[in-house]
């Protein structure tokens, strides 16, 4: 049995475990994958201060989002088709979320619905809405998730189209998966995975298909919403609809200073810098090199949090002495749902959490809110 220590060893598991197309649709990033592969290794450039010889007992890696305290201050980032990882992927992820003590975001192009996740957890979610033209949509799935709970909205403001993924294209990413004879050949080994999806009872693309005319085909639900991305956004059509939310609200994919003084205008409760984990801009600098401008402009008007590149909890460290008051986990999780289903995405939040408290220590810090630049050691020209 392989003994699981790092989300290396998840990501391994997951393209054994899960069919080909639905692995890379995770595992990639927009055009030559650039932003991608940098948001991993500039972490890397970014080194740790060791600290000896200071008391290290009754550490914590508690922290708080959005005025709320969790076993650490992270959230599982909204992943669209999480339920192709896995059967009832959201479900399983929700639930790992809620028994770990963090907050998990159901994503607009989540298989299961907004009540299927309800109906299975206790704890309220976060859900998240891309911006669409089509109001009536907008207004029906926001009703829903209020009704179902959800505590708080996260707006995703850096898609207004689809970056191109060369994979998902030469793939024929669809969900679920046309049964052509590659896709056949590829399911023959990863027969599990089949069993699991066939037993599920779940409808797919749940807070879409009633919306659309055409849902006998649930391919065809994806395209309707890619049709719909709003391309002529602007800060006010953002503004509608967090008034039309009327509750806590997140706004993610911000990337410049001057774009984050936008978004803190809002009134927004937080904002992420983000660049959807190279999956959008493909060029665009990492979320961990554009951090500390952000949190330089507008730190003091609101929560300022980062994902893209997150891989261990040493990066979860980084970003939070860099003055992020959280931070978002995209694919570290969802590794371990296609590696091991529920219980795989606890052992990836086990995992960060272990290897934040381990590096806590070693810096010699025993609070997040003491984590500060001091505990870094920065390349020069870095920022
Ligand atoms: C995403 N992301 C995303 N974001 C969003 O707002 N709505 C969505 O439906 C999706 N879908 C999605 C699918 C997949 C497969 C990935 C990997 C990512 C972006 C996500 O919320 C987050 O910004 C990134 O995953 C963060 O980068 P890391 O942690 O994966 O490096």
């Amino acid at each position: 049995m392989t003994v699981i220590t790092c989300i290396d060893d998840l990501k391994r598991l997951h393209k054994r475990r899960t069919p080909k197309m639905f692995y890379d649709y995770a595992e990639s990033g927009s055009y030559t994958e650039q932003t991608f592969r940098e948001n991993t290794t500039d972490f890397a450039q970014i080194r740790l201060n060791q600290k000896v010889a200071v008391d290290m007992t009754g550490r914590s890696t508690q922290g708080s989002l959005l005025g709320k305290s969790h076993a650490m201050p992270l959230a599982l980032a909204p992943v669209g088709l999480t339920g192709m990882q896995r059967a009832d992927g959201e479900i399983k992820a929700a639930k790992a979320a809620e028994k770990f003590g963090v907050p998990f975001t159901l994503s607009t192009m989540s298989i299961c619905s907004i009540e299927d996740v309800a109906e299975n957890t206790n704890a309220p979610f976060w859900f998240q809405i891309y911006t669409l033209t089509d109001d009536d949509y907008n207004r029906k799935v926001l009703e829903r998730a209020r009704a179902a709970g959800c505590s708080a909205l996260v707006i995703t403001v850096d898609l207004q189209l689809l970056g191109q993924r060369h994979k998902d294209l030469k793939n024929g990413l669809t969900a679920p998966p046309k049964l052509t004879l590659p896709v056949m050949l590829d399911l023959a080994t990863k027969w599990r995975w089949g069993l699991e999806m066939l037993g599920t009872k779940r409808r797919f693309f749940g807070n879409i298909v009633g919306h659309v005319e055409s849902a006998a085909d649930p391919s065809s639900l994806a395209s309707w919403t890619a049709e719909k991305f709003d391309q002529a956004l602007n800060w006010d059509r953002i503004k509608r609809l967090m008034d039309m939310w009327g509750g806590k609200v997140i706004l993610k994919g911000i990337l410049s200073p001057e774009d984050a003084e936008l978004a803190a205008a809002t009134g927004a409760d937080a904002i992420i810098v983000s660049n959807h984990g190279g999956r959008q801009l493909d060029g665009a600098l990492s979320s961990i090199r554009v951090l500390p401008s952000i949190v330089s402009a507008v730190g003091d008007k609101t929560e300022v949090w980062l994902d893209s590149g997150i891989r261990s909890g040493q990066d979860v460290l980084k970003a939070l002495a860099l003055g992020a008051k959280g931070v978002m986990i995209g694919r570290a999780y969802i590794h371990g749902l296609g590696a091991m289903g529920e219980p795989g995405v606890t052992r990836a939040l086990e995992v960060i959490q272990k290897e934040l408290d381990i590096s806590m220590a070693l810096t010699g810090e025993k609070r997040i809110e003491d984590l500060g630049r001091h505990n870094l050691l920065i390349p020069n020209g870095f920022f």
